[in-house]
């Protein structure tokens, strides 16, 4: 059920998850599927209601910076802390952090790598949840495996129904898109997943960062990023991949700037606009929720439109070629 965020109801979903249950709760930047990160039984359940592959390690959330401790694994002084420090500029916010892990973190959180990630939410039910929670709450995002992630309550209510016991309803997600993860276990900080804190901005704090190609290997370092992921099951097509000799009956398109901007001449059956004045930030944030919407509406295929991959438009396109791939 889909509770509001009163002080009550946060207590009492803290309460269940110390029972070992999960519940769901939004972050600013998209909603999650939490457990207790210490209780390997309990974190099975998000797998299990997923439908994840156990090797798909999970983003570990806290309250605050000094639990870091409790799950990553670092000498006070070393590089790996001095890098972190530069990055609390960040946090609370939409940044995931891959650290050594504390040998206590179960293997199923970390899908059995010996690092884990961490991330520390800046949306005032978040923190709320994760202060009465009192433990670190493992959570990926709250959908079906390889399904759009859900940026309302009423998207996780339709991944899960009555599955899912709790549903704290913190509103529409602001950011829209999953959190920024970066490596720092190596010389060399490595983006995994773009997100809305960008290279720019991590460079600005830790000088060179490297960033993970589109064209992901079979085993990859960062393994939620297989190519088919935050996809529709409707058939997705950038615009400037469409094949005009081969149109199908119904299609949608989902256009970055304003009414019949950048629409290509082909026969549309409904139109989706995020942003009357073409700004990323808005469509970051409405992304999900047209693509949930068209994708409930009996198309045969959903045209997308693209921008530039600087800035926020590396984590829009990288969702956006990863909803295409077959
Ligand atoms: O915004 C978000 O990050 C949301 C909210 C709920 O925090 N969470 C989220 O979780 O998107 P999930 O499980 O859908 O994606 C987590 C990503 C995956 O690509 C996973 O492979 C990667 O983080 N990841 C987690 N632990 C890792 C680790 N130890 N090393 C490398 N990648 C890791
Ligand atoms: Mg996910």
């Amino acid at each position: 059920m889909i509770y509001r965020p009163s002080s009550h109801n946060i207590k009492n979903a803290a309460h269940i998850i110390g029972l070992g249950e999960v519940v769901a709760f939004p972050t600013e930047t998209v909603y999650g599927l939490g457990a207790d990160a210490f209780n390997e039984q309990a974190v099975q359940k998000i797998f299990g209601l997923k439908g994840r592959p156990s090797y798909n390690p999970l983003i570990v959330h806290l309250a605050e910076t000094d639990q870091i401790e409790e799950v990553a694994w670092f000498q006070r002084g070393s590089k790996v802390h001095e890098t972190l420090k530069k990055l609390y500029r960040f946090w609370p916010g939409p940044l995931s952090v891959v650290l050594p892990r504390h040998p206590l973190v179960p293997d199923c959180v970390t899908g059995g790598l010996n690092t884990v990630a961490v991330r520390i939410p800046a949306h005032p039910v978040a923190r709320d949840f994760l202060k009465a929670c009192n433990t670190p709450i493992a959570a990926p995002s709250a959908n079906k495996s390889s399904y759009i992630s859900p940026t309302t309550a009423e998207h996780v209510y339709e991944e899960f129904g009555e599955k899912v016991a709790i549903i704290i309803d913190g509103g529409k997600c602001e950011v829209g898109l999953e959190s920024t993860v970066i490596s720092i276990v190596n010389d060399v900080p490595v983006i995994l997943r773009p997100g809305y804190i960008t290279r720019e901005q991590l460079e600005d704090a830790l000088g060179e960062v490297k960033q993970v190609s589109y064209t992901v290997p079979s085993r990859p370092e960062s393994p939620g990023m297989l190519s088919k992921h935050y996809a529709p099951k409707t058939k997705v097509v950038l615009k400037k991949n469409i094949d005009p000799g081969n149109l199908p009956k119904k299609i949608g398109f989902i256009s970055f700037g304003p009414a019949g901007s950048g629409e290509p001449d082909i026969p549309l059956t409904v139109r989706d606009n995020l942003s009357s004045s073409g700004d990323l930030e808005e469509v970051a944030e409405n992304l999900y929720d047209a693509l949930r919407k068209q994708d409930k509406m009996g198309l045969d295929l959903i045209v997308v439109d693209t921008c530039d991959k600087t800035g926020l438009g590396a984590a829009i396109m990288d969702r956006l070629t990863r909803a295409c791939a077959d």
